[in-house]
């Protein structure tokens, strides 16, 4: 009677600790949201499945309410795995509210918030770039970006140093597994104090692509695999927040040349929102570098194409990346040092060792540190910080809405 009430007994534990690590692989561990488009009245859900788990649906409601809805989305395979990426895009949802979502047929219920449609409370977001290099750095990078409750994370570039030299990193199948290992990091850190999930926007770099890309235009890399854009395989996009910021993802030379039709399409994006607020860029290589040489190809372009377009339509600030240190620059026009100019600020340094900064003519402030920027938008004043891998503020510059900027410069000219 003994050994048959132990027989049960271990059948009992087996049982259930079987049932629970099922119940753990039901809910996916790299599950991510970000925005292909607006983010005030959408969300795009993403997570990796086996590929015999072919279900892509998302059952969601808004915070309060007790009828679910559901949407079905698309799945994609990722190349030379058995796994799947499923995209569920929800529309139609409310600004500024708190929605609860679950993917159908798994454990788990998930949180997140629509952008408001105006500037009604402060919007915060993060900035940086050169992400995963040292998982440690990384971890850490991330804590103190999730401790600031940001609505959202743009990341720079070189997210996860899937390409590039380093022999390190390789092994069978060893870009995806670091992309997974990024994305489920993403999950369990990115979540702020209220248990909202972060979404993640993101931009390309040359350790995202094959140095091969730009010369052969093929687009099939994990990037686009793992990330939807409103344009197939064209990762260079304007994200619009309601009535006050547009943010502007640019490719600076992965996929895409910096020059012609990039060039042409930031034209007539920013002309066609010359009275948005706030409007901002971020993009991969410096124009005004702090390691990187100044006269390199790319910079040069950047400095040529784009900064004339982002000073005639009035950017507050353009975010660089790629150099491995803190950076911001004086206000920039024409490519002297004007009190009308732009802003560039970043650098790059997330989760790297931080490199040191040069001292150069257009260099306003510089650091060998881990940084991001901070970014805190009101009605009347946008604040940007620079954000140490310890949580300090470093550094940080007041910049102003459309409205603001143009009263200031009339104010001046009649002073003149
Ligand atoms: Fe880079």
């Amino acid at each position: 009677m003994r050994s048959r009430l132990k027989f049960l007994f271990i059948f009992f534990v087996g049982y259930l600790s079987l049932s629970m690590s099922c119940a753990a692989e039901n809910a996916p561990s790299v599950l991510y949201l970000t925005w292909m488009h607006d983010p005030t009245t959408t969300m795009t859900v993403h997570w990796h499945t086996t590929d015999e788990d072919r279900t892509s649906q998302v059952a969601y409601r808004k915070k309060g309410e007790s009828q679910w809805q559901f949407k079905e989305g698309i799945y994609g395979a990722l190349t030379k795995t058995n796994l799947l990426v499923h995209t569920v895009e929800l529309h139609e949802l409310e600004p500024g509210e708190e929605y609860q979502f679950r993917l159908v047929g798994k454990r788990g219920i998930y949180h997140f918030n629509t952008l408001p449609k105006t500037l009604s409370r402060p919007i915060r977001f993060v900035v940086g770039g050169d992400a995963y290099f040292y998982l440690s750095v990384l971890r850490k990078m991330n804590e103190q970006i999730a401790a600031k409750d940001p609505d959202f994370v743009v990341v720079g570039g070189d997210i996860a140093y899937t390409n590039g030299r380093r022999a390190v990193f390789k092994g069978k199948g060893w870009e995806i597994k670091r992309w997974r290992t990024f994305l489920r990091e993403w999950k369990r850190q990115m979540v702020t104090s209220d248990g909202r999930m972060i979404p993640i926007v993101p931009v390309l770099g040359n350790h995202d692509v094959k140095a091969s890309t730009l010369i052969s235009m093929s687009h099939h890399f994990l990037f686009y695999e793992l990330f939807a854009t409103p344009e197939k395989e064209i990762p260079y996009r304007v994200l619009d927040a309601g009535d006050y910021l547009s943010l502007f993802l640019l490719d600076s030379g992965h996929t895409y040349h910096i020059e012609g039709r990039q060039t042409q399409w930031l034209k007539k994006k920013l002309s066609e929102r010359e009275n948005v607020p706030y409007k901002m860029a971020a993009y991969h290589i410096a124009a005004y570098p702090s390691v990187y040489p100044y006269r390199g190809q790319s910079p040069n372009k950047i400095r040529m194409q784009w900064n004339p377009l982002f000073e005639r339509y009035h950017l507050n600030v353009a975010f660089e990346h790629h150099n491995h240190a803190y950076k911001r620059t004086h206000p920039m026009k024409g490519n002297k040092i004007d009190p009308d100019g732009v802003i560039y600020m970043g650098d790059g340094s997330w989760g790297v060792t931080p490199r040191k900064p040069k001292k150069l003519w257009y260099l306003a402030n510089t650091a060998q540190v881990n940084a991001v920027c901070l970014i805190t938008l009101s009605r009347d004043l946008g604040l940007i910080e620079a954000m140490s891998i310890q949580g300090e503020i470093l550094d940080s510059v007041a910049t102003f809405p459309t409205h603001a900027m143009v009263a200031w410069n009339e104010g001046r000219l009649l002073e003149n």
